[in-house]
């Protein structure tokens, strides 16, 4: 059986009917295209799913979708404004926050809660705050290094 569930996903309002079980990250991904946001493990350990949901981070393979009524869901998508990159994915460019590129979006999402909640004074409280976003590819020094930047 189907629900309502109406939000706004970068600015534009939504409304569909899922099953309760479908999670925000399939929500996205399958129901509505958005496949910037990853998915990696799909139960809470890789980070790669993050998005905001009314500006605070969450790893969308946790959150029921419509645990999301009414609320306003960012994602990688909705962060640079037209054809001007947010400052943070400017940062992971110069830096080379990234090899292969599959955790970027969950890094990306993370780094910018990391400087907005204050959690970013320090390489160590940036390390700390990161700790959920896993990069295979070891990419950590110069994710760190961008997200220092963008804090200056
Ligand atoms: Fe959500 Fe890994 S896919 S934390």
């Amino acid at each position: 059986e189907t629900m309502p569930l109406s939000l706004t996903i970068n600015g534009v309002k939504q409304s569909v009917r899922i099953e309760p079980r479908v999670t925000l990250l399939d929500l996205l991904r399958e129901r509505l295209h958005l496949t910037g946001t990853k998915k990696g493990c799909d139960h809470g350990q890789c980070g790669a799913c993050t998005v905001h949901v009314d500006g605070q981070r969450v790893n969308s393979c946790l959150t029921l979708a419509l645990t999301t009524e009414g609320r306003n869901v960012t994602t990688i998508e909705g962060l640079a404004d037209g054809d001007n990159l947010h400052p943070m994915q400017e940062a992971f460019l110069e830096h080379d926050g990234f090899q292969c590129g599959y955790c970027t979006p969950g890094q990306i999402m993370s780094a910018v809660c990391c400087i907005r909640e204050g959690h970013a004074n320090t390489p160590d409280e940036v390390r700390e705050y990161m700790s959920g976003n896993i990069c295979r590819c070891g990419a950590y020094s110069n994710i760190v290094d961008a997200i220092m930047d963008v804090k200056q």
